[in-house]
């Protein structure tokens, strides 16, 4: 191939003259002032500022561990149950499983920014399972204050699946997204909490022939790609979906999941599981003369299997490797719960009327009384507030009509037979 006649041109950077045969010999050159640079030159300028911006990156990223560093001297399991503790009573166990979660996963996100070895700390999402009112969802609020991660709460009952009417499961991450005052990469790095998680369930068994599931199964599947770590795309609150809405998109393979629910039922799933596992001669854990094994006995005993029995599919059972579960509230419990937490509602009756100048009394017999009645009613500690309200009601509507100085007692009677408080004059 013959020569074309050699233009020259200098590079204005490192001053060699270039036999220039194409513009890529040259990549930049202005006619008209003479400016150029040479191919040799804008390399290394690439060079150098790939090695920029790695540096830039590694130095965020350094920050961002020496942040986390001092999150993780902040939220040590026992310092996060020890918070728990001052507005939950009892439920050492779960408090335990969530503070060690926790902690694991700042854990796993240190080591995720600082190394670069491709060993990996695999996520350790949670599923809880304990009856209705022993303080499941008020757990997770409660860790959800805490925590300096965002931290989402979402009501998988609301969700269903694409084309039905409700919320996209895709919401669980919008909610997250928020709750990282939308800030993709903390929001990336969060916790997303799934609350009756149990209303998902596949209404497996023999009555599901042709009846609609409003799309169960359809959630299910939509949950466990965000389980296993996929891109969710949403768009903003308030803006309806459709095909040209910007969107959001959020990559969720860090994120960590914790689901819960009261799973109704699924003792006797367990029960019957045990019961076949004794007849043919293994372990008879729960048989014998106890005829109605305890509900609590049993659910501690709960396994994978029992949770796909009760209509979870596999796939979502198998990412949510630890099972926790918590205990029924008896009466001493739910007594503690009405005056022991930071907010428990004896307390807050009580400055209420403080404000009034009154001095409120509950007689230990009384409280005795309002957690017998919330036993009865099978609510757990939900019912607690409700039969407290109901006798306070008038008392609260009587009390500010005088400025005298007073002590109110609730008696027993005032539970058990609605009885007046008594009111008295103090000095
Ligand atoms: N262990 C507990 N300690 C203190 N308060 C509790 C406890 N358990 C429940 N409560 C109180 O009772 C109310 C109901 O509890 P919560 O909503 O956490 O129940 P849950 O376990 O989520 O039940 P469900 O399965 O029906 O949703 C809460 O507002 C909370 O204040
Ligand atoms: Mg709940
Ligand atoms: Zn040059």
């Amino acid at each position: 191939m013959p020569e074309k006649k050699g233009i020259q041109h200098q590079c204005s950077f490192c001053k060699r003259v270039i036999d220039v045969h194409d513009q890529y010999d040259m990549p930049i050159f202005d006619p008209n002032t003479g400016f150029a640079i040479c191919k040799n030159c804008v390399r290394e300028i690439n060079r150098f500022l790939d090695e920029h911006d790695a540096a830039a990156a590694k130095s965020e990223k350094k920050a961002f561990a020496d942040q986390l560093d001092e999150m993780l001297e902040k939220n040590k399991p026992h310092i996060i149950k020890q918070y728990l503790d001052e507005y939950i009573i009892n439920q050492d166990h779960a408090k335990k499983v969530l503070s060690v979660a926790v902690y694991n996963h700042y854990k796993r996100m240190k080591y995720g920014y600082q190394n670069d070895d491709g060993t990996e700390i695999e996520k350790s999402n949670v599923i809880m399972l304990g009856p209705s009112g022993c303080g499941k969802t008020a757990l997770l609020s409660h860790l959800s204050k805490l925590l300096d991660i965002p931290f989402a709460v979402t009501d998988a009952s609301s969700l269903t699946e694409a084309g039905f009417v409700g919320a996209d499961v895709e919401v669980a991450v919008r909610n997250l997204y928020y709750a990282a005052d939308k800030d993709i990469e903390k929001a990336e790095h969060g916790i997303i909490y799934l609350d009756e998680f149990d209303k998902i369930a596949r209404k497996s068994g023999a009555n599901n022939s042709i009846t609609a599931d409003p799309g169960h199964e359809g959630v299910q599947q939509a949950l466990l790609k965000m389980l296993e770590g996929s891109v969710v795309e949403f768009t903003a609150r308030g803006q309806r979906k459709h095909p040209e809405a910007p969107t959001i998109k959020v990559d969720t393979r860090n994120v960590l999941f914790i689901v819960g629910g009261a799973f109704v039922g699924i003792e006797k799933i367990i029960a019957k599981r045990l019961q076949k596992a004794s007849s043919i001669g293994f372990g008879a854990e729960v048989q014998g003369k106890d005829e109605q094994p305890k509900f609590d006995e049993l659910i501690h005993q709960v396994r994978p299997e029992d949770l796909m029995e009760y209509g979870i599919i596999p796939e979502i059972i198998g990412r949510l490797p630890v099972i926790c579960t918590l205990e029924t509230l008896d009466e001493d419990a739910l007594l503690r719960i009405l005056t022991e937490p930071k907010n428990a509602p004896v307390k807050q009756y009580e400055k209420l009327l403080a404000m009034d100048g009154v001095k409120l009394v509950f007689e230990e017999d009384a409280l005795r009384a309002v957690a017998q009645k919330a036993i009865e009613r099978k609510t757990g500690a939900r019912s607690l507030k409700g039969i407290i309200e109901d006798v306070m009601l008038d008392i609260m509507y009587e009390i500010p009509k005088s400025d005298a100085k007073r002590k109110v007692t609730i008696t027993k009677e005032c539970i058990t037979a609605h009885e007046k408080p008594r009111v008295e004059e103090i000095a």
